[in-house]
């Protein structure tokens, strides 16, 4: 069971998670936040599931949501246009921070915004940003953690994706993962105003697979093969094409083939 008391005196926290929407099943904690978004919920609203019936992943990918195992939430945040581009950083930054901090796990970060675990994905973000003009109306940040899970039973994701216990072999409190994800997160969006290099810098020194062969799959479908030579502060890749020319991306899928990555282990603790 989710604990929300617990989770509330772990969060050290002014503006992020101060209001929390709880719900034991969902069809997707996006959907839920944007209807509340719409109807004028204050920055900092977060919607949290045990459950999704419908999660949803980048690039019109399902994203599997058992009941009771992991964290599934969306954030409700209201930052400036110019805040967009580096709130896509601070959100897997928070989540590597607090794997570290609660359960001591090592992880990196694979452009623009998954965390891996020896080259497995432990956590997405989903970004739904509501522009009027030159204004963010809102954002939406949509968070997965695998937590407690076992991701073997999941065909789609068995030879992909890990989990914390998957990698410890120790179950961990979602609410002391979130806690700790929501305090390092509003410390890097606060950072957004006044220092937003600091949030690239960190971001960037976390990222797996720069310097390396990479696949770039686009947005609308075609891919491109090169050397991920390193990142803008805008949070572009730059990728050096076999022609030698270097082409700066804004958005797309990384894969880094698993030559080129860190070596996977069996996992520990299934
Ligand atoms: C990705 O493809 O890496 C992004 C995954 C985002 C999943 C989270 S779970 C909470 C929120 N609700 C959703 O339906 N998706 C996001």
């Amino acid at each position: 069971m989710f604990d929300l008391s617990l989770l509330q005196s772990l969060m050290q926290t002014t503006r992020l998670g101060r209001d929390v929407s709880w719900h034991d099943s969902l069809p997707s904690t996006q959907d839920l936040a944007r209807a509340k978004a719409t109807q004028g919920s204050n920055e900092g609203l977060i919607v949290i599931a045990d459950e999704q019936t419908a999660g949803r992943g980048r690039q019109g990918r399902t994203w599997v949501s058992p009941r009771g195992k992991n964290l599934y939430f969306t954030l409700l945040l209201r930052p400036k246009i110019q805040q967009l581009r580096g709130l896509s950083m601070a959100l897997p930054l928070a989540i590597v921070e607090a794997l570290a901090e609660v359960a001591g796990v090592d992880s990196s970060i694979k452009w623009p915004n998954d965390v891996l675990v020896t080259g497995k994905k432990i956590s997405g973000v989903l970004i739904d940003a509501e522009l009027e003009g030159q204004e963010v109306e809102y954002v939406l940040a949509g968070v997965g953690i695998n937590v407690n899970f076992d991701p073997r039973p999941y065909p789609e994701i068995a030879a992909t994706a890990t989990s914390i216990v998957a990698a410890t072999s120790v179950e961990t409190s979602r609410e002391a993962i979130l806690a700790a994800a929501l305090n390092h997160l509003e410390v890097h969006y606060n950072s957004l105003a006044d220092d937003p290099h600091s949030v690239f810098t960190a971001w960037r020194r976390r990222l797996t697979g720069l310097g390396g062969p990479v696949n770039v799959h686009a947005p609308d479908a075609s891919a491109l093969a090169g050397i991920a030579e390193d990142v803008r502060p805008d949070g572009s890749l730059l990728l050096r094409l076999p022609d030698g020319s270097l082409r700066s991306l804004a958005a797309g899928e990384l894969e880094i083939p698993a030559s080129a990555s860190t070596p996977t282990s069996s996992s520990p603790g299934l």
